[in-house]
């Protein structure tokens, strides 16, 4: 059974950096007029309130979000997210927060899809009831790995993948490895994002090395370290990171900009960033 619920979790420092990335690639993706698809394996539930018991009991938004809407000169990197929450809340009063299916509506156009998938049994429900109505989303309740081959290559082929797992089962991170060097191969021309938690086991870094050895295609790895001011880590996480495989051109310079300001924003946080299988010039 699966316990992990994002509203706990959402507007977190993680999901800020988790959404600047797939905010600054949806803006890629609308620079042509031709459709698009997004696939998003690990949905959760659209999009969530943050005045709700769940936000309010954790509070992460506050470490997160609530850092970054209060800041007072985010960088250009930061306007294509920020400009969808303030869509979101225009009195300027920060209630609503984007998960990212509500991010990646926010770009759709009539020529493109979203590919929506959850498992939770909770959380499937009230995404299906969040998407109602747009022609342009479909839903499913599938195992997020299985529908990674299953749901790739989209059509349209032009667009992204996210793969946004709890990591609840220890396997998943060996599995995301393993399922994205396979459908790598059936779509060369996709983006693919993998969000993943740095913890003091630090499973993640099986997970890169197997990436790193079965993925050819240019990939850049990008991530931050958290820390909040009272010295401890935010709900277990000791940071937070991205592989991003087949980036559009110039996405690693904007999303260093985001990172190194998120890292000053969130305080004795850490930015790094490695670029690989880059083609010669
Ligand atoms: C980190 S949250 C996703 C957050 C969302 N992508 C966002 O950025 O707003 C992970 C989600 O995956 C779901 N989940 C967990 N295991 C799954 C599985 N095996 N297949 C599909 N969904 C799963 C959880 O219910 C949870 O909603």
């Amino acid at each position: 059974m699966l316990s992990y619920q994002h509203a706990y979790h959402a507007g977190g420092p993680a999901d800020v950096h988790k959404h600047v990335a797939l905010s600054l690639l949806l803006a890629a993706l609308v620079k042509k007029d031709k459709p698009f698809a997004v696939i998003d394996l690990y949905a959760g539930e659209g999009e969530y309130n943050l005045t709700h018991f769940a936000a309010q009991k954790t509070e992460e938004f506050k470490q997160g979000i609530g850092q970054v809407w209060e800041a007072k000169s985010p960088p250009p990197a930061l306007q294509e997210y920020l400009g969808v929450l303030r869509h979101m809340n225009p009195d300027g009063e920060l209630r609503r927060y984007p998960g990212s299916p509500a991010l990646a509506r926010a770009y759709l156009r009539e020529q493109d899809r979203l590919i929506l998938n959850e498992l939770h049994s909770t959380a499937f429900p009230n995404l299906g009831r969040w998407a109602r109505k747009d022609e342009r989303i479909v839903v499913h309740k599938r195992d997020g790995l299985e529908a990674l081959l299953g749901l790739t290559p989209p059509n349209p082929r032009r667009g992204l993948v996210l793969i946004d797992p709890s990591y609840e089962v220890k396997t998943e991170y060996a599995g995301v490895a393993e399922k994205t060097a396979a459908a790598v191969k059936k779509w060369r021309e996709g983006v693919f994002v993998i969000w993943y938690p740095i913890l003091k086991e630090a499973r993640h870094s099986a997970m890169i090395e197997a990436l790193k050895a079965n993925v050819s295609e240019e990939m850049v790895i990008d991530e931050l370290s958290l820390s909040t001011k009272r010295g401890d880590a935010v709900s277990g996480l000791l940071g937070t990171g991205l592989v991003v495989i087949n980036p559009p051109w110039q996405f690693e310079v904007a999303l260093r900009d985001a990172g190194l300001w998120l890292a000053r924003t969130f305080e004795r946080s850490k930015h790094s960033q490695t670029s690989l299988n880059r083609a010669a010039a």
